[in-house]
């Protein structure tokens, strides 16, 4: 009888996306998407067209509907939070809005500003974030884990100085030579921030923890050591100790690579215009990779498709310690359908490959 109490094996081994990142042997690559809670999906647009953005954010219920949408429409094998990076910013008091991108009322230019900014308590100023990934938790599927995530200082940095989305960032930029030390301080303080922000998500159930460091692109390498990289590594310190997998994602990340590598994380998530092969010499064997196919792949004829999905697989090599994903977040014109292709490609074209090698 003892026998009949054992749960199924299904049941007690960890989900697939989680070996991955810790580099473990899987039957298959597991996928999911950067933005797959978004604007391409009917089903989000609807919902969209009665409830403002910023909204469904500060909503627990509507922000784990949303979480739930692209995971009830494809078997993706991981979620991931519906919310923004500019979320707990607005929990720390800074007024924005988003058009669609974020719209900071009073962007930040002197050490005043950054003096005044307060800490983050998440229990206090973002508790909507934490129950919502309480509510997707009791949602979700044993085998699709829950990804919390959280903007990297330095790319929060650049919408909180230069007030909006821009292609260079000038305000920016120029802030970090005209004023190091306040942007240090700036960094500082955002990487203690989002360190609790992402904690208070692990402890509320979040499984995997990811850092978008969406412009590391505008920076060279000694600009980004000394403000992104001191940046990502206080956020990491604050999650010394949590047994969940850490990914860190650099857009445009090439020329920094070799930096990346420094970081305390499980995964580096790669960028389309990065091979994974190169993302992998510049790493070493200790990190897992996640992507890298280019959203406008999804834009392609079926074969074609096919074809750039085989060679990204091919470039991760036979290995354990590969996620697919795309390179960046999917374009809100791309058709679900080809994300439905996408993922049963990976899936079966990665489990014909680990056939074929054992
Ligand atoms: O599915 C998911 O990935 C979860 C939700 C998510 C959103 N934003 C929802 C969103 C995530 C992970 C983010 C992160 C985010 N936000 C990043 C890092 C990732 C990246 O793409 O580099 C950045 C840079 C932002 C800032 C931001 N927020 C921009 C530039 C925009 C507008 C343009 C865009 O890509 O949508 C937003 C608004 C936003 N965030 C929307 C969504 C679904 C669109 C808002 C709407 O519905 O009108």
């Amino acid at each position: 009888m003892a026998a009949e109490l054992k749960p199924p094996r299904a049941v007690t081994e960890p989900p697939v996306f989680l070996r991955a990142c810790r580099r473990e042997a899987v039957p298959y690559t597991p996928v999911w998407i950067m933005r797959q809670a978004g604007r391409y999906l009917p089903e989000y647009r609807e919902l969209r067209s009665k409830v403002d953005f910023v909204q469904l954010t500060r909503s627990a219920q509507l922000a784990a509907e949303v979480t739930l949408q692209p995971v009830r429409r494809f078997p993706l094998d991981a979620a991931i939070l519906f919310s923004d990076i500019m979320t707990p910013l607005q929990g720390m008091g800074i007024e924005l809005e988003f058009n669609p991108g974020p719209v900071v009322r009073e962007p930040i230019r002197t050490a005043k500003q950054v003096e005044a900014l307060p800490a983050l308590v998440p229990t206090r100023d973002v508790p909507f974030v934490l129950e919502a990934v309480k509510l997707v938790r009791q949602n979700l599927p044993h085998g699709v884990p829950l990804i919390g995530f959280a903007g990297a200082p330095f790319t929060l940095l650049c919408y909180l100085v230069c007030g909006r989305p821009s292609k260079e960032f000038g305000p920016a930029r120029s802030f970090l030579y005209s004023q190091p030390q306040a942007a240090e301080h700036l960094i500082d303080v955002l990487g203690d921030a989002m360190g609790a922000y992402l904690r208070a998500q692990a402890e509320a159930g979040a499984q995997a923890l990811m850092v978008f460091e969406s412009w590391a692109g505008l920076l060279a390498p000694r600009e980004f050591r000394r403000f992104a990289l001191r940046g990502a590594k206080r956020v990491l310190a604050g999650l010394k100790g949590l047994d969940v997998p850490l990914i860190y994602y650099a857009n445009d990340g090439a020329a920094v690579m070799g930096e990346i590598a420094s970081l305390e994380v499980d995964v580096v998530g790669v960028d389309w215009r990065t091979p994974l092969s190169v993302a992998r010499r510049a790493l070493g064997p200790a990190k897992a990779l996640q992507g890298n196919l280019d959203p406008a792949a999804l834009f392609a004829p079926a074969a074609e498709l096919q074809a750039a999905i085989d060679a990204v697989l091919a470039e991760a090599g036979p290995g354990p310690g590969h996620i697919f994903n795309l390179g960046h977040g999917i374009w809100p014109e791309t058709d679900p359908d080809a994300v439905a292709r996408l993922i049963d490609h990976v899936h079966t074209q990665s489990a014909r490959g680990v056939k074929a090698s054992s």
